[in-house]
């Protein structure tokens, strides 16, 4: 496990932990206190994301997920980047906007979800009352577009004070900036809609806002995932070589930190369908690349070899596994969480799984 200089991030490892939604934070979206415990448990990450966070009330898709608007959300993340820096780790926030991946349950007031165009997804959402079945969202207006690159900057901003090492903006997993981008769920006919440029338009302005939040973009990286259809079975761009090559070209004139692609369909395959390269998308970005999905320590081992990517980052693994980093340079077993402990629930199936030689010693 070698080190890695990421901007002016010293990582200890080229291990990040992935992001994972544990839907464990109040109904208010403050994360529990025993978060800090589970966070710093895997510090043994070179970076850890987090799980994705709310960028306003709007952006919230997920009962019990937790958000980056208010003061008390911000005290709470404290106390999780301070218990993970004492622990010598590093970890960046994720930056979420839902989109029409939601449900007025988990609305405002029961508002209607919003999104690019009024088109309704597939399958349901996770709300209080159980899963739900998703609605028809309402297609924003154009004029309250630069409202939500507002949220974008606050929700930044507020990750800065609260002591993170950074942002990533979550623009994958078909949530509000990917329904902009695919033509597939943008219909747009306004300066947000229709060519690339404007697809690309929102999402761009977004990451701008999260830049000028942390005074450059040298904090700042971004997700993608031009192969996944899940959440909402939602179809591919129809370009979609051209479609993510100019956003990653767009991303890489910006100076970004990373992009972290999902290679292949999430946690289904990584197989890649026809008119998506993920080393085309490498080689057009000057920032470094941070590969994920099913990978095992062999496969980041042949794609550290290859070049195809600088970092390798590890979902499901770090559920029941919080010194992964430990049990792959020990080539020791690996630990698998049940479902029902992923989403939902307290500490634990959460901050109380062990490490491979007894209990994970923090530093509190
Ligand atoms: C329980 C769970 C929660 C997840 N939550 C998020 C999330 O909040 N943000 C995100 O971008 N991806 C999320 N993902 C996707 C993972 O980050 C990752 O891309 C996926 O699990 C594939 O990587 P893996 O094979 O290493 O698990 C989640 C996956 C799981 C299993």
């Amino acid at each position: 496990m070698q080190p890695f200089t990421l901007g002016d991030l010293k990582l200890k490892n080229r291990v990040v932990m992935a992001p994972l939604t544990r839907s464990r934070s109040s109904t208010e979206g403050v994360p529990p206190a025993y978060a800090a415990d589970y966070y710093a448990q895997r510090a043994n990450a070179g970076l850890i994301v987090t799980e994705a966070t709310n960028i306003s009330p709007q952006g919230v898709g997920y009962a019990y997920t937790p958000g980056i608007w208010s003061d008390a959300q911000v005290d709470a993340w404290s106390k999780v980047t301070e218990a993970v820096h004492r622990n010598d780790g590093r970890i960046v926030m994720q930056l979420w906007h839902t989109g029409r991946i939601s449900h007025p349950d988990v609305q405002p007031n029961g508002a209607l979800p919003v999104s690019a165009s009024a088109i309704r997804p597939e399958g349901q959402a996770f709300t209080e009352k159980g899963m739900q079945d998703h609605v028809t969202p309402r297609a924003l207006e154009t004029d309250e577009i630069p409202g939500i690159v507002e949220d974008y900057r606050r929700a930044a901003a507020n990750a800065k004070r609260a002591g993170f090492d950074g942002v990533e903006v979550h623009s994958a997993n078909n949530y509000l900036l990917e329904q902009f981008v695919r033509d597939s769920t943008n219909k747009r006919t306004d300066r947000y809609g229709g060519s690339i440029e404007n697809r690309l338009r929102f999402p761009l302005d977004a990451v701008r806002a999260a830049i000028d939040a942390w005074g450059g973009p040298n904090r700042v990286g971004i997700r993608l995932s031009p192969a996944t259809t899940q959440p909402g079975n939602t179809p591919l761009d129809s370009t979609t070589h051209d479609t993510y090559g100019a956003y990653v070209d767009a991303l890489s004139k910006l100076g970004l930190l990373y992009i972290h692609t999902i290679e292949g369909v999430t946690q289904q395959t990584r197989d890649v369908p026809e008119g998506v390269d993920f080393a085309d998308l490498r080689r057009r970005f000057s920032g470094a690349y941070m590969a994920n999905n099913q990978l095992t320590l062999e496969l980041c081992e042949a794609e550290l070899k290859e070049g195809r990517a600088d970092l390798f980052s590890f979902g499901r693994p770090y559920i029941a596994n919080p010194d992964l980093v430990y049990r792959l340079t020990e080539d020791g077993p690996l630990a698998e969480a049940p479902k029902a402990t992923w989403y939902g629930g307290d500490f634990h199936g959460y901050s109380d799984w062990p490490g491979m030689k007894g209990p994970v010693e923090i530093r509190r």
